[in-house]
């Protein structure tokens, strides 16, 4: 067995930068909690993905929260969304009292538009203004878009299904901040600003970090300004302390913000770095899951199939390299076995098969080739 120190991670952060530099002047002006590293974060994010605010918050999750509710979905609404998916994009639904609607996923990793219209078709009624499943008679608010791994769906018949049913779309950028169309109807559009909300995520295993820390972003002002409020406990008046409304103490620290600020400036450098990896690794002989043409996507994770997933895992793990399965599917957790689902088929075959491989931006290619090596020989 390899020593720790010769561990090959799954996704680590990379401090390459003055992530050093930022904490401590912040922390040398005091400000560790409020501060204006946060305004600043916030306008470079918004400005990357060219729209005009956005709302830095604690995590991810809370950031979904946070889009959910400034959208207005309701206790007894229905958001459908793919049951592959990490459980940080259900649990908000579940947070404002609606209902997740699990449909399959498609070669993207993502939601299968196709089985999307399908289920309208088959299990909705639309009456010119709400859209309501047959089944459950409950209203179909959103469908929520996870960007898996940095890939995309057929976004474009997903907007053109919107329009027509009068649902709104939340997307789930947390892996893909810097996916942005390069071709088609959408091309020049960055993800995460195209809905109606959208969400990115800092965690540490992402391709930016703010330790833990995520960001609402919408071109929508009114959406935007609810969920700026929410995020900082609904004060109306922070003079008199007026709260008319129930809010979050979900607001970004200056200290997360200020180490956004340093990862951001090597945000192109990363991405560059997702892709030079992902093709080191397919020139190694590992055939990876390919990401949709029409983007330039960050390759936030590499994927491959394989039948013999766990012997793979455990060969790797023996060798000190980390790997995993994609998530358990959403349907067949115990939070969600009684949530409507519809004609997943793809899914089971994607969560039995995929392996996902080292893809931290501080891999090296010896690092990349030792794991090819292992996985091509297997
Ligand atoms: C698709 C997806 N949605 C939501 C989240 C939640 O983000 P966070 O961990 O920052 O709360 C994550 C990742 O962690 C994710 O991968």
């Amino acid at each position: 067995m390899a020593k720790k120190t010769d561990l090959i991670p799954l996704s680590v952060p990379n401090l390459i930068g003055h992530e050093i530099k930022y904490v401590v002047d912040a922390m040398k002006s005091g400000w560790i909690s409020a501060g204006e590293c946060i305004r600043k974060f916030e306008k470079t994010i918004a400005t990357y993905i060219k729209i005009e605010n956005a709302v830095a918050c604690q995590s991810g999750t809370a950031a979904l929260h946070l889009a959910l509710l400034a959208l207005g979905v309701q206790n007894n609404d229905e958001v459908v969304i793919s049951t592959i998916s990490f459980i940080a994009s259900v649990n908000p639904i579940k947070y404002v009292g609606a209902h997740p609607v699990f449909i399959d996923c498609d070669d993207s990793l993502c939601m299968d538009a196709e089985k999307l219209e399908d289920f309208i078709k088959e299990k909705c009624f639309f009456d010119g203004k709400i859209l309501i499943n047959k089944l459950t008679s409950r209203r179909i608010k959103a469908v929520l878009v996870v960007y898996i791994f940095g890939n995309v769906p057929n976004l474009e018949k997903i907007l053109d299904l919107s329009k027509k049913y009068n649902f709104k779309i939340i997307e789930d950028a947390a892996e893909a901040l810097g996916t942005y169309y390069k071709e088609g109807s959408l091309k020049g559009m960055f993800i995460g600003a195209i809905g109606d909300v959208g969400i990115f995520s800092f965690n540490a295993n992402k391709i930016i970090t703010t330790s833990s820390g995520g960001i609402v972003v919408s071109k929508d002002e009114k959406i935007m300004s609810k969920a700026k409020l929410l995020s900082m406990q609904s004060k109306d008046s922070s003079i008199y302390f007026i709260h008319n409304n129930i809010g979050y103490n979900y607001q970004m620290t200056n200290l997360q913000a200020a180490i956004g600020l340093a990862q951001f400036e090597n945000l192109e450098k990363f991405i560059k770095i997702k892709n030079d990896n992902y093709k080191l690794y397919e020139e190694q002989g590992v055939k990876l899951l390919s990401f949709n043409p029409n983007i330039r996507s960050n390759k936030w994770m590499y994927s491959f199939l394989t039948s013999k997933r766990d012997e793979i895992i455990q060969h790797l793990k023996e060798h000190s390299i980390e790997s995993r399965p994609i998530w358990k599917p959403m349907h067949l957790q115990k939070s969600y076995q009684e949530s409507f689902c519809y004609k997943i088929e793809k899914a089971l075959f994607y969560w039995k098969q995929i392996v996902n491989l080292p893809c931290s931006t501080n891999l090296t290619s010896e690092n990349v080739k030792k794991t090819s090596k292992l996985v091509t020989a297997f």
